[in-house]
């Protein structure tokens, strides 16, 4: 593979010597880019040795005016090792001001980001916050390690050994493809029923982990469908996005888009009940108290179930309580492969936020769960199983 490896002015520059020689003898072909800080720790001709190319450094001190585009172009991935704090804020903010941070914002491919700095610049706010933003935009993170840093401190900040880092970009590279060739089917978001022409039943779902399972899906070269309720999200970029209101809407748009769905996954929040006859007038406060009548609304999760063929079918299952034995309930009583579960009621995971813990109920009997992380991050943590998974099922079929 093609990578470039991007360096960072601090003293773990020397680690990414090391980096680049076992990128080599993977195999791999490494460009190094180095930040005119980082010259200030390692000689360009350090990487230059190791790598067997002229190393990039200065922005206009290269033969053509447009070699950072063409760099990005030629290359397949892009890793930053050691990623300081002001490296990391610069691709956060996307400012470009040196060979590194202009290739940054031209590379469309995948990214993993090795940060290490001082463990009080790694806890600071604004890091933590561009570290965040970085995370959502689907880049990958190879976590600092914890121990003595160069400063005399002890704590996170320290880079991650070489091999972690090779491990990473591996698999990252791996993700790229192994959706391609498939369809991927999704809901997301809340649905909204009517109870007048101007009032609606609806719920907290914001609609965030089926969008970034819509993103993680396109990013490993699936055609993904997302069936969207009314959500306040931007589509992701390259899928198809088909907005619906009500359950009932939503049901014939997922009927409609079964047939060439290889993966199903129902992340949506659909309204259980809903009013079936809905007055054409607003209703008026006429009356000192009323009372709702509601019916069911078409449960198409099960009905998916019923339908699934050798599609693999994953279900939700947001609960305050029992995770465990409800998503397994709904596993069994709607046919699915997969649920995934979620507590929701507590503060800062579950339905609005970007962040979320889940556990997976397989069909296979095991229960993976998923420790707490973007949304984006956990989408790609379900592929991941969701993939596995398949294996396991065709080799229990004998397929
Ligand atoms: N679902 C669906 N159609 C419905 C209701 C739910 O497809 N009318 C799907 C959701 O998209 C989710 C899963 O079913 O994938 C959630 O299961 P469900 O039993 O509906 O969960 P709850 O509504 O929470 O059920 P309960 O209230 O019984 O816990």
């Amino acid at each position: 593979m093609k990578i470039i490896l991007g360096v960072g002015g601090g003293i773990a520059a020397y680690k990414s010597a090391e980096l680049a020689r076992m990128l080599m003898q993977q195999g791999h072909q490494v460009q190094a880019v180095m930040t005119a800080a980082a010259e200030e720790f390692v000689r360009p001709l350090t990487f230059a040795a190791l790598t067997g190319r002229k190393v990039l450094t200065n922005l206009f001190a290269i033969e053509s005016a447009i070699e950072h585009i063409s760099v990005a172009q030629e290359h397949e991935l892009l890793a930053i090792a050691p990623a300081t704090a002001d490296l990391i804020a610069k691709m956060a903010h996307g400012l470009a001001d040196d060979f590194l941070t202009t290739l940054c914002l031209a590379f469309t491919g995948p990214v993993v980001v090795a940060p290490a700095m001082n463990v009080n610049m790694w806890q600071h706010a604004a890091t933590q916050a561009n570290l965040e933003t970085l995370r959502k935009r689907g880049y990958r993170m190879v976590e600092p390690g914890r121990g003595y840093l160069a400063c005399g401190m002890t704590g996170p900040g320290r880079l991650a050994e070489p091999e972690e880092i090779v491990a990473a970009i591996e698999s990252e590279a791996r993700k790229r493809h192994d959706l391609e060739g498939e369809t991927v089917l999704i809901t997301a978001g809340p649905t909204q029923e009517p109870l007048d022409p101007v009032r609606f039943l609806t719920n907290r779902s914001s609609g965030k982990m089926g969008y970034a399972l819509a993103e993680a899906a396109a990013a490993r070269g699936a055609k993904v469908v997302l069936v969207s309720g009314p959500v306040h999200l931007t589509p992701p970029r390259g899928v198809e996005v088909i907005p619906v209101r009500t359950a009932e809407e939503m049901r014939a748009k997922v009927m409609e888009n079964l047939g060439p769905a290889h993966i199903v996954i129902k992340a949506a929040a659909v309204a259980d009940f809903h009013l079936s006859k809905v007055p054409e007038q607003k209703v008026k406060k006429t009356a000192a108290r009323i009372s709702l009548e509601l019916d069911p609304t078409p449960d198409i999760l099960a009905e998916l179930g019923r339908k699934k063929d050798d599609r693999l079918l994953i279900g939700f299952a947001a609960e305050t309580q029992n995770l465990v034995q409800e998503a397994r309930r709904k596993l069994e009583s709607k046919n699915c492969d997969m649920v995934v579960g979620n507590l929701v009621g507590g503060a800062d995971v579950g339905f609005e936020s970007d962040q979320n813990e889940v556990i997976l109920v397989l069909r296979t009997g095991e229960t993976i769960p998923l420790a707490r992380a973007s949304k984006r991050e956990i989408a790609d943590r379900i592929f991941d199983q969701v993939l596995k998974l398949r294996l396991a099922l065709s080799a229990a079929n004998g397929r």
